[in-house]
Parts: C-alpha cells; structure tokens; sequence
C-alpha cells in the first residue's frame, strides 16, 4: 500500500514538473489550469497524510514558509563579477579591438543577450533538487534567500541533468506589468510607491516574509551554468542552451554573432524595440562564446575581460529648472512639479518632472535656477533624480501660503508629507474631484473628459460633483465644440451610471484612502450607505480591511455637513445607496475580482453566482484590476491578457477551494 502511494507521489511530482515547466518557463501549456490543479490537490492530499512522504522539492512546497529573524551570509562558489561597460558604440569597438588582438590571428564569436534591469542571483542544485539560492551581495559573499526563490515560478524545484551538482546564476526581474500592479495597489493602500522594477524585485525578494515574495510575481532569467566554480560546457552558447533544457527560463532574445557588426545590429535592434519587452532592459551583454577563449582572455580585479555590458544611453538628461509650480489634486494634495527646459529623454521630449512633495525638494538641495539630471524609467512621469550644478541665480522654492487656484489656506498636518489646500469649493480639487467621479473604473461615465470638465468648472456649470446629474444636452450644448450627438451621448452615459452599485459609488466620493478595494469591503459589511455615514469611528475601524487611518478619514468625511449634502444630492439623483450583490457577511472572497474563461464543469452562470454568493465579484474582461482569471477548457485570448496583466491564472480546483476557504 505504502509502496503504491510512494510511486503515485513519484508519479504526480514528475507530472505536475513537466506541467509547470510547459506552463511557466516555456509558455506552451499542454493541460487545463484545471487538470493541473487536481492534480496538484491530489499530491496535496496525500502529503498531508502522509507528512513523512514530504520532501523539499515538491511542488506543492512553493507557498511562503514563515518569515525569517534576518538573512545569513552565504559565500559564493566563485566570485560573482560585474561587469565593465562601453558606454556607446566606439567603446564596444574599442573592447573587440582588445579581444581580437588577444586572441590573435583566432576567430571567434560573441554570444549578445539583453541586459536584464533586475537582481542578480544564484541557485545551487544537488542532484537536480533546489537546495539554495543567494543573492550577488557584494559578490563575494551573498544573502541566502532560499525560501524566498522557491517561491518564484520559474525556479525549477526539480531539475533535469546528469549533473550531481551545480549553479545557475541569473537575473530576478519583475515584469513591468506586475510592477504597475503592484504600485497601483499600493497606492490604494496609502502606501509608497516602488520607483522602479528593479528596485520592487529587490524589495520583493529581500523581504523576511517569503509569502510576500510569493505574491509578487517576479521571474528568474539564468545565463550562466556552474559546476565547481567552473563552466562545464565549452561554449557559452551551449550552456545557455542546456539551462534551457533543463527547465530553466533563458532569454529567447540572444545571438550568436558572427562579428562586431553583427553585435552592433543586435544592439540597435533592441536599443529601438526595448518597450515593447515586458520587462526593463538597461543594455545588451556581449560574451566570447568560447570558454577557452574567455580563459585566455582572463579577468581582471572586477570583471571579466570576456565580456561587455553595452549600456543603452540612461534614459536620463541634464536640463534646467525654469520654475516650479504646484498643482492641486483631488483631495487637496499640492505636487510640486518642475517646469525644464525642454529636452530629449529616449526619444520622448519632456519639459516637466515631478518633485512628490517639499521632503524631496529638500532632500535634493534643488532651487528654482538649478541645472538637474532628470529620469524617466518604470513610470512615466519623469523625476528629477539629482542635482547637477547649481544655478548663478537661484531662487528658493516655497509651498505657497495660499492655493494658487483658489486662493484658500494651505495646512500641513504632522506626519505628512503633502500641504493641501482645505477649502473644499476649490476649482482644482473640484475638477479632480470630477474626472475621479467620472474615471472609468469608478462611475465609468464616457466623455467627460479634461477639456469638458475644465469648461464646465470654468463656467460655473458644475460646482459640486452631485451637479453632474443635472446636466442636459441643452446646458451641454452651450460649450465649445459640442455638438448634438456628443451632448446626447453623455447625458446618456450620466444616466445609465446611475445604476452603478454601491461599492463604487463610495469609491467616486473620493475619501482619503479609501479606493476600490475598501469600498468593496465597506458595501458588502454595511449593505448601505446609511449605515457607513452613521457608523462610529469603533464600528469603522472593526470592519474588516478599515485600518484607523481609514476609519477616521471616513468619519471626519461624514461629518462634514458639505459632504452630508452631497451624499443627499446623490441619493436625490437615484444613485445606488443599497448593496443589492451583498452577500454573505465577510465571505470568503470579498473583494476579489475573477474573470471567467473556457469551459467550465459548472456552467459559467453556476460559477459566477457561487463566486458572488461568497462575496467575490465577476467581471467580463480582464484589467489590472483583475485578482484571478480562472481558465477551464479551451480558454480564449482572456488567459493571453491575464500573463500580460500579469494576473494570477488559477483553475476550477483551486476555484473550488477557494470557494470553500478563501485565499
Ligand atoms: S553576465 C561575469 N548576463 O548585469 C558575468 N549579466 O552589470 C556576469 N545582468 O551583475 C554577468 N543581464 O546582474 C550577465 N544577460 C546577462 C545579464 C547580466 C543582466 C546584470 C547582472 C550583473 C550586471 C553587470
């Protein structure tokens, strides 16, 4: 009996690998993320009961194990280098000069592979099983964060090769689209955002906590294979191609090239294509193919004299700050911005920068006059990253005293970094205010746009959000450039988005704080809308996912009479103030956004009420917004957005425990 199920455990091990590898590094999956699953709940099942059959590598041990006290050195086998860089092409030039005239009258081949913006990191392997992983550290002497890259994909627990034992070494990137995720949720939260991917993947896998590394979506790209601190195959090329046999992901954007010209044109290529990757490259690395070649070429104290990082032009510039003037967001919030002297940043020409806040300004040292380097990585609003040299005539940047826009007082509570402007009529927060309410993934009414808003505050017409509803085409039609049709179609869109449901209708009141995911949490704990206005500051903060930040924005909210009446207009205009989709209290899913697609066993109209009935919510596409896609037979091109959006893909097994527990 016991030999039977130690060979079933064999047997579903060995499955479930060959499933993840197609699924996560390959991308060609052969079976339903359904099958799949039942697969990997019958494996579950039996290492439950069987704890003594559990070995590390298993596929089921991927989920974050308890967080650790701090992380213990590990050395490395050999020395992880850096890299010397060629700036532009005559340096890259120069570098083939030198490896042409050490080799001789020999030929020889460069391999070019992009230049992943991410952390570099090494995986041990004993006989084909994951036993370590440390990251480059100062390297020589790394962090061991193995628990933390177990839980990364496309790191193979289980690996194919004859070898006893080795090391993989590799770039841990996060994809951009995980990182807007990722800092769009964040935000949501009241929390900072990541600057970049690279600084988010460094963040994600240094952290104590390896299910938080669970959670972020990062993906290991290996380019070197190790046995004993040397290479094992004779040409790099080779090696990269058995790291692809055995189950790790390798880049598929890597040539062999035949000369510097060939290396060049790879290059430019990617130099041109670089956005359209989904993931941040900073340049190309070039590496001499052959190992014997690279031994003769050597190392020196920092490098290898074998290989090259041709650093793409940082997409940063050196230009002046003509004037800094703040703007004035949706709640008040004044964000310094700088106005440059225009210039050109990869292809983009940009004549403003953000500051975030006074903090930054100060930290900089920056002054109105100040030549500064300026940036435009993961996000797209550039920043100012340092100053370059100061201006002869600089001129001190002040928060004003009084809102450029309306004049009102500006206060700076404790604790925070943003000075607001508080009088809650002004037209900059209520313009904000009116492109939040009317924002697609809020109260989603089409055309009301920038250039309408601005006239419609401008002219009066719309001085509190609630006025919205009494718009009509006549009053429409009495703007620039608007002609019937349009009129009609917003006054249609204004209607219909009255039917919108409670979670979002909290959501477009645009309290501090509280975004889409808690007031989804506040709708389906207090039903109405009456009853969140009413509660006490006690019964906030009990409500699951209200912090007392939360709790107390929400109640200094409804206290103030000018929102009272506000809340009264919108229930006179026939919004939503009851929660219909309210289900059981708290379920298990509350919260949580799933899409459907493929076929089902339960039909789609069974699983969307039995995710509905547990709290979650089921929508027709998919968005970054999105928590789960589950994907049955024959998924459509959903699944294909899901991987672009980065959202986790789940099948109907895991659907169904959910339903039963949550996440
Ligand atoms: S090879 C001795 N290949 O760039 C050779 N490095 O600037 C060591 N990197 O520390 C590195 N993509 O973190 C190599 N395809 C690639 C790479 C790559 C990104 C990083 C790596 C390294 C740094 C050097």
């Amino acid at each position: 009996m016991k030999a039977k199920l130690v060979d079933e455990v064999e047997d579903l091990r060995k499955t479930l690998r060959r499933h993840e590898y197609l699924y996560y590094v390959v991308d060609r999956p052969e079976i339903s993320d359904a099958e799949y699953d039942g697969l990997m709940n019958r494996l579950r099942d039996i290492e439950t009961q069987h704890p003594e059959l559990v070995t590390p590598d298993s596929p089921t041990r991927r989920v974050g194990g308890k967080p650790r006290e701090g992380f213990v050195k590990v050395e490395h086998s050999s020395p992880m280098l850096s890299l010397d860089n060629a700036l532009n092409e005559d340096e890259l030039r120069a570098f083939d000069a030198r490896v042409r005239e050490a080799l001789g009258k020999e030929g020889y081949r460069y391999v070019a592979e992009l230049k992943l913006d991410g952390l570099s990191m090494a995986a041990r392997y004993r006989s084909n099983v994951f036993v370590q992983a440390v990251t480059r550290g100062d390297g020589r002497v790394g962090e061991d964060v193995t628990e933390n890259a177990r839980t990364i994909r496309s790191v193979p627990l289980r690996t194919t090769s004859a070898l006893d034992h080795f090391e993989v070494r590799g770039e841990t990137v996060m994809l951009r689209r995980a990182f807007e995720r990722l800092n769009a949720d964040r935000e949501e939260r009241g929390l900072s955002r990541f600057a970049n991917p690279r600084n988010a993947a460094a963040g994600s896998l240094r952290v104590l906590d390896p299910s938080i590394t669970a959670s972020r979506q990062l993906e290991f790209y290996t380019y070197y294979l190790l046995v004993d601190g040397e290479r094992y195959y004779p040409s790099h090329w080779e090696s990269l191609e058995a790291l692809a046999r055995m189950g790790f992901k390798v880049n598929a954007h890597r040539r062999l090239c035949q000369n510097l010209e060939e290396l060049l044109e790879f290059c430019r290529e990617w130099e041109s294509k670089r956005d359209d990757l989904p993931f941040e490259i900073d340049g190309v690395v070039a590496k001499v193919d052959s190992v014997a070649q690279q031994n003769r070429l050597g190392y020196t104290a920092k490098a290898p004299r074998w290989a090259i990082a041709y650093k793409y032009a940082a997409r940063q510039a050196v230009t002046t700050v003509e004037n800094i003037e703040v703007q004035v967001g949706r709640t008040g919030a004044l964000t310094p911005v700088a106005h440059l002297a225009p210039v050109v940043v990869g292809g983009v020409t940009v004549s403003r920068a953000t500051l975030h806040n006074e903090d930054e300004i100060a930290r900089l040292g920056l002054q109105i006059g100040d030549s500064v380097v300026i940036e435009r990585s993961g996000d797209v609003i550039p920043k100012v990253v340092r100053v370059h040299t100061q201006g002869s005539y600089r001129r001190r940047f002040q928060i004003p005293k009084h809102c450029p826009v309306c004049g009102g007082n500006i206060v700076r509570e404790e604790g925070e970094a943003a000075s607001r402007c508080i009088n809650t009529n002004c037209p900059a927060r209520l313009r904000e205010s009116i492109l939040h309410f009317a924002s697609r993934n809020v109260m989603n009414i089409d055309g009301l746009g920038d250039v309408l808003v601005d006239q419609l505050v401008d002219r009066g017409m719309v001085m509190s959000v609630a006025d919205i509803y009494d718009l009509t085409v006549e009053k429409l039609m009495q703007l620039d450039r608007m002609g019937k049709k349009s009129a009609n179609n917003i006054v249609r869109n204004i209607e219909t988005s009255r039917q919108n449901p409670l979670p979002r209708v909290i959501q477009a009141l645009g309290i501090r704080f509280v975004g889409e995911r808690t007031a989804l949490f506040l709708a389906d704990e207090f039903g109405d809308l009456d009853a969140i206005t009413g509660a006490s500051l006690d019964e906030l903060q009990k409500a699951e996912e209200v912090g007392p930040k939360v709790a107390e924005s929400l109640y200094q909210f409804f206290r103030e009479p000018r929102n009272q009446e506000l809340v009264e207009r919108l229930r006179s205009a026939g919004l939503q103030f009851e929660y219909k989709a309210r289900r059981r209290h708290g379920g298990p899913l509350t919260g949580l956004t799933f899409v459907l697609t493929g076929t089902l066993t339960m039909s789609r109209e069974e699983a969307k009420q039995r995710i509905e009935s547990v709290g979650g919510k089921v929508a027709g596409s998919v968005s970054r917004k999105t928590d789960f896609v589950v994907a049955g037979e024959d998924p459509g091109s959903k699944l294909d957005k899901a991987r672009e959006f980065g959202v986790e893909v789940i099948g109907e097994a895991r659907l169904l425990e959910l339903l039963a527990r949550g996440l």
